[in-house]
């Protein structure tokens, strides 16, 4: 896969001299998980400081700064600036202080007692934001149970995810320019995007590429989801769910996609446990909890028993719900770019071939006893449903798997 901005390649780029990748290799395996030390590799530098060259005029104005710096990457550039780095773990500062002699790093949680002070700043120094803050990883069942320590974090920052806490440090500090990696779930998802709060209200997205998590080969090994190099910029306009739902994501792969290109299964079912809303006396079937494509992956479709995770099926919604028992089994045709959206689906073109997809699905869950229309067997079932979903994908269809 090409790391590579627009243009000629970032590493060629006569201001960008990276060091040499250093592996984080100083922490014990649960001290990495707690900390999110998944250091980036440089050509993943390259593409975020390229975004920045390519869209901010003299940015030798600005100072630099890195809140989680580890050992000093995104610091180790050839912009003629103000360098700053910080990051709790001292040994990493070690080595950034080796790395970029020319920066001034600082020990501390970067999450407490947030302001431009802690880092030596004025209010009328201008800053960009650089880095790769951590994150936490839900997508790993294992790491979760080891994910215990908890972070001391400024009351107004906490959230779920530290990872959006350091985005709301970041417009704490009131940076001009923010240029950093993070989960594009934090945009897409509305529950994540309503945490991003100050953050999504004082700050608009300029540029930005979309990269699978697999680049970063030390974190969720079994489903990649995409991490997006983001340049953000101060604006009082800030960024609403419309502008995000309208705005066009590049991969490294050079696809372009809008979530507002594609219609949801989310307006035709129930996502969540719904038994205070439904009679169990009402309901055909009983189906796990929806969540994402990815969570589809690892999850199961329809079940057997009740449990606080059973969605009730009514007659009326379960066409839709075959329609996700059958769409899971042709997930591996999903790019991991889409792996954070909700179920795709064209409903027009659904409804029309329904019967197929009932098919496929009572052959996986005869418990259902669907009554099939005429003319549908197992091969122009299988048949229709996989021209449905090439058209429904277009250039997004993942051949060969
Ligand atoms: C994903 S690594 C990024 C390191 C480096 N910027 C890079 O990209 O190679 C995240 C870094 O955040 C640091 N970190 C985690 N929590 C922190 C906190 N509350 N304050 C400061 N640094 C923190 C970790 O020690 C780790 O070095």
């Amino acid at each position: 896969m090409a790391l590579e901005a627009e243009g000629s390649s970032p590493f060629t780029h006569p201001i960008l001299s990276l060091v040499a990748f250093m592996e984080q290799n100083h922490l014990p395996c649960h001290d990495r998980i707690n900390l999110g030390s998944y250091y980036t590799k440089p050509a993943i530098v390259s593409l975020v400081l390229s975004l920045l060259h390519k869209n901010v005029g003299d940015i030798a104005a600005y100072a630099l700064v890195d809140t989680s710096c580890g050992y000093g990457s995104f610091l180790a550039t050839d912009f003629p600036c103000r360098k700053i780095g910080a990051d709790i773990d001292k040994e990493a500062l070690k080595v950034a202080s080796a790395q970029v002699p020319a920066a001034t790093l600082f020990y501390h949680n970067s999450l407490r007692h947030v302001s431009r002070r802690q880092y030596g700043l004025s209010a009328h120094d201008k800053i960009i934001i650089i880095g790769n803050p951590p994150y936490n990883d839900a997508t790993s069942l294992v790491r979760r149970q080891l994910k215990r320590k908890a972070m001391e974090v400024d009351c107004e920052l906490k959230t779920r995810d530290i990872g959006i806490s350091f985005l709301r440090a970041f417009s704490k500090l009131q940076a001009d320019y923010i240029c950093i990696l993070h989960p594009l779930s934090y945009l897409i998802k509305r529950a994540n995007f309503a945490l991003l709060k100050d953050f999504a209200q004082g700050y608009r997205l300029l540029a930005a590429r979309v990269i699978s998590s697999a680049e970063f080969a030390e974190t969720s090994k079994a489903t990649t989801f995409p991490i997006i190099a983001a340049l953000y910029q101060r604006n009082a306009a800030g960024m609403d769910f419309a502008f995000i739902e309208g705005y066009p994501f590049i991969t490294t792969e050079e696809k372009t996609f809008r979530l507002s290109d594609f219609d949801y299964v989310t307006g035709y079912l129930h996502k969540y446990p719904n038994q205070r809303h439904i009679r169990q006396s009402e309901a055909v079937a009983k189906f796990w909890t929806l969540r994402d494509i990815n969570a589809l992956r690892r999850s199961r479709t329809f079940v057997q028993k009740t449990t606080a995770s059973t969605v009730l099926v009514t007659t009326q919604m379960l066409d839709y719900y075959c329609y996700v028992d059958v769409f899971k089994r042709h997930i591996t045709h999903i790019p991991y770019y889409l792996g954070n959206c909700d179920i795709i689906i064209d409903n027009y073109a659904f409804l029309e071939i329904k019967d197929a997809f009932r098919f496929l699905s009572l052959q996986h869950n005869p418990q259902l006893g669907l009554e099939i229309g005429s003319g549908w067997d197992g091969d122009n079932s299988r048949k229709a449903v996989s021209s449905y979903m090439k058209n429904l994908l277009h250039e997004h269809y993942i051949n060969g798997v």
